[in-house]
């Protein structure tokens, strides 16, 4: 039976390979999805043949508790909150090593007495890990859902939190070693007081951190959750939450590395520099004054004679045409002017939006074809010979003071270079900042004119205004 066990997670580790490998492109996106769900209930059905992690009666409490949460949930959640929710995933998924980890140290301890188990130093180092990164993933990722919510503003007192992240670490190194080191299985108080620590750590790892760079610390805290659950999968000996755990481990770091280069950020920055938004944003009258009378502002109809003669349009869609909702409207427009024989592309950037591919979800909801998709990179040098580049609620993505301005908070963050186009239509309700809460000098350029209204009601007026021309 182990041999038919392990084969069964040695198959779900193959299947969560080349899903997460078909996950990185458009195209077979889905299916690699699918792999990665067939991966899961192989991993699930191997997990329940162990007969020794739990008993049924409990599993089956556990799918009808957690799958009736995760399905309203599912059905629930508006895709704006995925990261808030992705978060508090993360956050269980810690609270569950924790929780594994101390349940097997309990019963190992009980063993111990009777003679029939004897510590190990595997035992005690996976025990340790998994019970300490589970707890600073708890608290961290909740702390992080309520930064993302904005029901916790930026911390003001960083320097604090700095110093209470390194006296926990110093005694956390001092608790652990001792754990491992000289009395694994007599050490309740310690442990007790470990997590305690552990749990404040996370909070105060998490607390000075900038709203603008929670998505980061998710991804993270990801990376986090898989470790724990990696080293839980040692405490139980199992193969299968070993290389899960380690596969979210590793993507986890690589999503997180690739976030703070998009950010050009290092991650040292980001965990311990203090609040973006802190230092960097203005406030609404500096913001209402630096645009005073400089913006050029347009309409609907304006906007649809241009796109009448333009033979090369880009889209470039921003955090807000996830609020709008206004995809579908995207796509109705482009198909439009392909019709009237415009070739039409859409600008990625890596960052758009708040969680990693949030354009490239929103954009294949509505079904445009995939290789409209143009990443930052390949797409740049195309703008000068773009006619119209329409930004849709995009707003630090296309900012050219990260390219430009020295002084600026997000100066060598890459941008999408809308600027170098003919002519750049802004769609955006007003002049309010995005996430990074600074001005943005592109809405001022000569070459640079805004519609102010929802994403979705524009562009609706657009097409019907390009209808009666
Ligand atoms: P933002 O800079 O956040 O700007 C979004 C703009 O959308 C706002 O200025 C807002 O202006 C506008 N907006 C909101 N609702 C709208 C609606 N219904 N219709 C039209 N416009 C609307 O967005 P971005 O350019 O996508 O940049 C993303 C930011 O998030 C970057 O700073 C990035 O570093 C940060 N970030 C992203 C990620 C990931 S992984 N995506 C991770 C970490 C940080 P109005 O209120 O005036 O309409």
């Amino acid at each position: 039976m182990e041999t038919v066990i392990n084969i069964g997670y040695l198959v779900a580790a193959v299947l969560f390979i080349l899903g997460i490998k078909g996950m990185t492109k458009p195209k077979t996106a889905v299916r690699g999805n699918q792999m990665s769900a067939t991966g899961m209930l192989v991993a699930i059905i191997a997990a329940l043949l162990d007969h020794n992690v739990v008993s049924y009666e409990y599993i089956i409490i556990g799918v009808l508790i957690g799958g009736t949460i995760g399905a309203f949930i599912a059905k629930k959640v508006a895709m704006t909150d995925m990261p808030e929710l992705v978060a508090a995933l993360n956050g269980i998924g810690g609270g569950a090593s924790l929780l594994v980890a101390s349940a097997n140290y309990l019963e190992s301890q009980k063993l111990a007495e009777m003679g029939q188990f004897v510590p190990t130093y595997d035992w005690s180092i996976a025990v340790i890990l998994s019970i300490l990164i589970g707890a600073v993933t708890l608290t961290g990722s909740f702390i992080a859902v309520g930064k993302l919510k904005g029901k916790i503003g930026d911390a003001k007192q960083v320097r604090l939190f700095k110093w209470i992240v390194k006296l926990s670490l110093a005694a956390l190194l001092a608790g652990a070693a001792y754990f491992a080191a000289v009395d694994p299985v007599n050490s309740d108080l310690l442990i007790a007081g470990l997590i305690v620590l552990c749990l404040v750590l996370g909070i105060c790892l998490v607390m000075p951190i900038g709203g603008a760079d929670m998505p980061v610390v998710v991804a993270l805290l990801n990376s986090y959750s898989g470790l724990a659950g990696a080293a839980a999968g040692f405490v139980l000996g199992n193969n299968g939450l070993i290389i899960t755990g380690s596969l979210v481990g590793a993507s986890g770091i690589i999503l997180t590395s690739i976030m703070c280069k998009a950010m050009n950020r290092s991650l040292t920055n980001v965990l311990f520099g203090g609040s973006m938004s802190e230092s960097s944003g203005v406030s609404r009258s500096e913001n209402d004054a630096f645009y005073e009378g400089k913006v050029k502002f347009s309409s609907a109809d304006e906007l649809a004679m241009l796109l009448d003669g333009a033979q090369n349009v880009v889209f470039v869609p921003g955090y807000g045409l996830a609020v709008a909702q206004a995809q579908h409207a995207t796509r109705e427009l482009a198909g439009m002017l392909e019709k009237q024989g415009a070739k039409v592309k859409y600008a990625i950037h890596p960052v758009a939006g708040r969680m990693p591919g949030h354009m490239n979800v929103l954009l294949a909801e509505a079904e445009v074809p995939y290789d409209q998709l143009v990443e930052m990179d390949a797409i740049n040098p195309e703008f000068s010979q773009t006619d119209v580049a329409i930004v849709l609620g995009a707003n630090d993505v296309v900012n050219p003071a990260a390219a430009e301005d020295p002084n600026s908070p997000i100066f060598g963050m890459p941008i999408l270079d809308v600027h170098h186009a003919k002519t750049v239509v802004v769609v955006k309700r007003g002049l309010s900042p995005g996430f990074a809460g600074i001005p943005n000098e592109l809405f001022i350029r000569d070459n640079s004119l805004m519609v102010a209204g929802d994403a979705k009601k524009v562009l609706q007026d657009t097409i019907s205004a390009l209808k009666d021309l």
